[in-house]
């Protein structure tokens, strides 16, 4: 891995630091919030006076007097009360960047294949549409899998489908009501298998919410369903049939959907797949003494030293024998930590089921699965209204996430038209050109904020080509890809970087700070630092470009090193928003 200027600089007055008897963590630079009073800045010798090492203009002076020899810095200044200001060489910068630019992954990637981690998202359900509570678990958790992978993390990502609770159960019933005939509801039934499923999924999408509207005020119909779920979970082997077809036909739209998002798993796996892990994970709460029977249902009761309860208890089975979401979860977790040995599992999922998260991992750990595996709900907020309230259709329905997305690319359709970009292109690119910016735009506008936090679904503002929006990033890709194109056509290249220039600095310092977004956004789990950092970047380079008139750049090697600032610029914009889960375009 590549060092950092922090890091170099960090290790310089550390050094400097200890010849005077102080201790090196003294040495840590920063940028200068004060460029034209230097590029970076340590700040030690006032830490130190507070560690009683006396007067810190004394100190600086002295660290400044016995910094080793090196090519790192150029000029340095004490100022009062005791700041130690730096301008760095330039040769040291344009040679720190053009080596971090050879890389594939500007040195970013770490030997880090022995950590397994997996990352649980997406969350869909079966025979239920994805609707815009699906929109960020997809986007948060791609993105997190993107940069994990990137870094060096052995990751596998899982879908996880919701593809075992009672829904199942009211799909079976209300199936029989239409086809009674199929041969499926025979109890004896063994096979064969037809491959043609006996639904679409348009079958299931009306079945299922009737069934379920039924279920609510009809205890008879309710009943049937909750004895069809149990059924279907002990193997009969004709529901066990029928639940196949409904996967296979949900999967089916469902990669649909997540492709036109350009969102992927390795996994398709589900919560019925932890039903074999069930009677292991009972077993061995009941052998220790973990979980109880309370009034007929099975539970995991929490309580601090004192006996007092600390929160409410995870229901394992219910009187009737059912197990519950918390259960599977649990057995899922099982297989993740004993059976896939992951280090780290990750649950990108909603924040508003943090109880539901909290007990799991209660039990989990009282089961001692903490002693091997790490396990996290990395929760996000709520995508909100401009009345504050969770995003709905217009007449207040749920909003469907294909709807959303044919939104997303209506309003980017109608921005393009109103700006000059994409004039006199076909339409085919045209629609080509919306749909990445519709991508872009939501995508962005998701991840630029923290993840816990909630925020107002605001297109119109997403879609804008100025801000920190995703259009204003793919148009700053396209401009720099039309930069270079118009140096291609008067035959100037890129070639070596010289030293870099003062109009220079303030691209090459942040182009030089991807690794540290990277880490923090690993740190964090939150892709907002990445965000940062790229429309951070894209600003850079539009005001080196203001200053710089590259195309018009007399001197040839001036020129060619110029181009090739840009292009190491495009370079990791495209790779930082590749990591978002955002693909660029050529031209707009
Ligand atoms: N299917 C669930 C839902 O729609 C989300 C699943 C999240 N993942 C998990 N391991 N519980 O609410």
């Amino acid at each position: 891995m590549l060092t950092t200027i922090e890091q170099d600089l960090s290790q310089l007055f550390g050094q400097a630091f200890e010849a005077n008897d102080l201790s090196f963590d003294f040495g840590g630079t920063v940028r200068c919030s004060r460029p034209e009073l230097g590029d970076f800045q340590c700040n030690g010798a006032m830490a130190a006076a507070k560690q009683g090492a006396g007067n810190p203009f004394v100190t600086a002076e002295k660290v400044v007097a016995s910094l080793p020899d090196n090519d790192i810095v150029k000029n340095i200044d004490v100022v009062r009360p005791g700041f130690i200001n730096v301008f760095l060489h330039e040769d040291y910068l344009a040679e720190k960047l053009t080596t971090s630019s050879q890389d594939n992954t500007f040195g970013c990637h770490e030997n880090l294949a022995d950590t397994k981690v997996m990352i649980d998202f997406g969350g869909p359900n079966v025979a239920k549409s994805m609707h815009v509570g699906h929109l960020r678990t997809a986007i948060i958790g791609d993105s997190l899998q993107r940069i994990f992978r990137f870094k060096g993390y052995n990751v596998v990502s899982d879908a996880h489908l919701g593809d075992w609770g009672t829904q199942m159960g009211m799909l079976i019933e209300g199936l029989k009501k239409r086809q009674p005939d199929l041969p499926y509801f025979d109890k004896d039934f063994t096979g064969p298998y037809p491959e043609e499923s006996p639904v679409t999924i348009q079958d299931l999408e009306t079945i299922y919410p009737e069934e379920s509207g039924l279920c609510k005020t009809d205890e008879e119909a309710a009943e049937k369903a909750r004895q069809a779920t149990l059924e279907l979970q002990n193997g009969r082997e004709g529901y066990r049939a029928l639940w196949q077809h409904f996967v296979n036909v949900s999967i089916a739209t469902l990669k649909r959907d997540y492709g036109e998002l350009g969102v992927s798993f390795d996994l398709w796996k589900g919560e019925s797949d932890a039903d074999p892990f069930i009677p292991k994970i009972l077993e061995e709460l009941d052998e220790k003494g973990i979980s109880i029977k309370d009034q007929g249902a099975l539970i995991v009761p929490f309580v601090d030293d004192q006996g007092e309860k600390v929160m409410p208890p995870l229901i394992l089975r219910k009187s009737d024998g059912a197990v519950m979401y918390g259960t599977t979860d649990l057995a899922t977790l099982y297989e993740r930590v004993y059976d896939d040995h992951a280090q780290i599992v990750l649950y990108v999922v909603d924040g508003r089921q943090q109880q539901h998260f909290k007990q799991v991992f209660a039990a989990a750990d009282l089961m001692g699965m903490n002693e091997k595996t790490q396990y996290e709900h990395t929760y996000f907020g709520t995508v909100n209204g401009k009345d504050g309230k969770p995003f709905k259709t217009r007449s207040g329905g749920v909003m469907k996430l294909h709807d959303l997305i044919q939104m997303a690319k209506d309003e980017a359709h109608k921005k393009l038209a109103e700006s000059n970009f994409g004039k006199d292109f076909e339409d085919e690119e045209k629609d080509e050109i919306a749909h990445k910016v519709a991508i872009s735009t939501l995508k962005f506008a998701d991840l630029r904020n923290f993840r816990i936090k909630d925020y107002i679904f605001d297109l119109e503002k997403f879609s804008e080509f100025e801000g920190k929006t995703g259009p204003y990033l793919l148009m700053q890709v396209a401009r720099i890809k039309s930069i270079l194109r118009k140096a291609a056509d008067i035959d100037a290249v890129p070639g070596d970087l010289l030293s870099t220039s003062d109009n220079e600095k303030g691209l090459t310092f942040k182009l030089l700070e991807f690794n540290s977004a990277l880490d923090k956004t690993i740190e964090k789990r939150a892709p907002h630092f990445l965000c940062e950092h790229l429309y951070n970047l894209a600003q850079e380079f539009s005001s080196f470009y203001q200053k710089q008139h590259i195309l018009k750049e007399p001197d040839d090697a001036k020129r060619a090193s110029l181009l090739q600032l840009s292009s190491i610029c495009l370079k990791q914009l495209e790779m930082g928003l590749e990591l978002l889960g955002i693909e660029t375009l050529e031209r707009m």
